[in-house]
């Protein structure tokens, strides 16, 4: 094609044109990840497969949150801003993306921009141990700590110091962090975060019909059980408990 236009599904869409992408997800649709994707300069599209939460995920992720009245979702490593924006336009809650490139924050603010949901996205540029993560109802991982001991060739880029050692601490500080999380806390995990959940989080929602599990943990107003959770994530990944 020339004019700019490319075919999705038996129909066409001007390429620099959010608006059926837009349409689709607000809809309750889910449109192919190509079609969102296309809105990500390179090489944060090419990335995008293996790094960023794929739509179908996030469809799901907004039913669910919609119906538990999850109001503030905070993306704990947030990327070039994919599930924010995606799920922002796909839900009615508000997002925080929390992101310890500075690059993908202002990627990710771009890309809000693009889809008209700079009013219920807000994303900071810290890293975990450094600058304080706002209080929400629910705090999204999607795989946030992998990246510390996958193949230097598979990295988003060098940017960041990531080492095992660093792995190990940003677990502790997240366990710590939904530790002291108030009773009625979400955490939703797509593909694990190579770790466990306190004891105290109860598993409400679960989808293994997607790439990989999706689950929604919601922290128990009293503590009935003993010990932690382990939620999905590469097999030989170590406990931060
Ligand atoms: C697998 S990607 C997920 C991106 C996004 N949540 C999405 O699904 O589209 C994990 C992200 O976490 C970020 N990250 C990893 N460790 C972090 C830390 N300690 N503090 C802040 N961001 C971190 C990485 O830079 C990367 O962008």
């Amino acid at each position: 094609m020339t004019d700019g236009r490319s075919g999705f599904g038996g129909w066409t869409t001007d390429a620099t044109d959010p608006a059926h992408t837009i349409d689709m997800l607000a809809s309750g649709s889910c449109p192919p990840d190509t079609m969102f994707d296309r809105f990500l300069e390179e090489p944060l599209r090419r990335l995008s497969p293996q790094h960023w939460t794929p739509l179908a995920v996030v469809a799901r992720a907004a039913d669910w949150l919609d119906g538990f009245n999850v109001r503030t979702v905070v993306d704990i490593g947030s990327g070039a801003g994919k599930f924010c924006v995606a799920a922002a336009l796909a839900s009615r809650c508000h997002f925080t993306g929390f992101e310890h490139r500075a690059s993908l924050v202002a990627s990710a603010r771009a890309l809000a921009r693009t889809f008209g949901v700079g009013d219920r996205t807000y994303f900071i540029h810290g890293a975990l141990g450094q600058v304080p993560l706002p209080t929400a109802d629910a705090y999204y991982l999607y795989n946030p700590f992998e990246e510390n001991v996958m193949d230097p060739t598979e990295r988003i880029d060098d940017a960041v110091v990531l080492d095992r050692q660093r792995m190990l601490r940003d677990l502790g500080l997240l366990q710590a962090l939904l530790s002291r999380a108030a009773a009625g806390t979400y955490v939703l995990v797509y593909n694990g975060f190579g770790g466990s959940l306190p004891a105290s989080y109860q598993r409400v929602r679960v989808d293994r019909g997607l790439p990989h599990e999706l689950s929604l943990w919601r922290k128990a107003t009293s503590r009935i059980a003993v010990g932690s959770r382990r939620v999905g994530g590469p097999a030989d990944a170590p406990s931060a408990a």
